[in-house]
């Protein structure tokens, strides 16, 4: 593209503009991500630089993966709730105090798993504007994994292990009790409404030496595990028809047994004239 003496004019004029407020100033926050613990608040730092008061300014935070990005807007001394992110409703405010000395740092309670993101802190006066980017990564260390036995598949005994309360999505592994992975069906994962995550695995599992298994859930980003072992009676593994006839033949008995009694216990409590022999 040509520069033609217009784009100069404008370019200059731009400028001028610029300085003429003579307001120029820094956005500044930290340049390292912060980590945070799902269910605390915390404090997204940013600031001016030099430190002159941001009261008259407009202070934008943004969560740049929303598509509608606006997370808070502090605009003409009012904060402006129209199109903010649904999530962040009620759980975003600026320290109003601490402005006037150009801290504009954003409050965010109770951390939830879509608040991880990329958070732009966008300054602007009449005359200058500059921002700043932080990123924000959230931790949640989910349930103890529940196993449930789900009965006979396939010639071995289904088993079901479930974890909730993620964040960010976790694995799941399934063990022996020598620690050897058990080839187990897809993994189901489902993000509830707070953005935390919920998994569920299927295996089938072999009778072994000791019937010991485990469902190990993991998340190695933040290093951290939940674990459960759930032992499996022999028994399980083998229901022969003898031995569910044994079962029904003993229930049977137990029952034809009560019975007798109660009909002998009726008798002799009639012959007794109410008196118990
Ligand atoms: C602004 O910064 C200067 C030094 O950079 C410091 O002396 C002063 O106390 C600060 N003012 C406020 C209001 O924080
Ligand atoms: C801004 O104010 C908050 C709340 O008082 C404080 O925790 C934070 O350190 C301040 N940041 C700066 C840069 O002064």
């Amino acid at each position: 593209m040509k520069v033609t003496q217009l784009d100069c004019l404008c370019v200059i004029l731009l400028h001028l503009l610029h300085t003429a407020g003579s307001e120029r100033f820094e956005v500044l926050g930290p340049t390292d991500s912060i980590v945070a613990v799902a269910g605390d608040d915390i404090i997204l730092p940013c600031y001016l630089k030099p430190n002159i008061s941001a009261e008259d300014m407009t202070v934008d935070w943004l969560n740049l993966d929303f598509l509608d990005e606006r997370v808070f807007r502090y605009q003409n001394h009012r904060i402006i709730r129209d199109d903010q992110i649904p999530y962040y409703r009620g759980r975003t405010s600026l320290f109003e105090e601490e402005l006037w000395r150009g801290n504009t740092s954003l409050k965010l309670t109770r951390v939830q798993g879509t608040d991880e993101g990329h958070y732009k802190c966008l300054i602007q006066s009449k005359s200058w504007y500059d921002d700043f980017t932080v990123q924000v990564l959230v931790k949640a260390v989910g349930s103890k994994p529940v196993v449930s036995i789900e009965g006979h598949r396939e010639g071995g005994m289904g088993l079901l292990c479930e974890s909730e309360g993620w964040h960010p999505d976790p694995e799941l592994v399934w063990l022996d009790s020598k620690g050897v992975h058990l080839s187990a069906r897809t993994l189901e994962t489902h993000r509830d409404f707070k953005g935390f995550y919920r998994v569920k695995q299927h295996v089938i599992v072999q009778e072994t030496d000791t019937n010991h298994f485990t469902c190990r859930v993991q998340q190695k980003r933040i290093n951290e595990k939940m674990e459960t072992e759930i032992h499996l009676p022999s028994e399980l593994f083998d229901p022969t028809p003898w031995r569910m006839a044994f079962i029904v033949l003993c229930c049977l008995g137990a029952i034809i047994g009560i019975g007798l009694s109660l009909a002998i216990y009726c008798i002799c409590y009639k012959k007794g004239n109410g008196e118990i022999i």
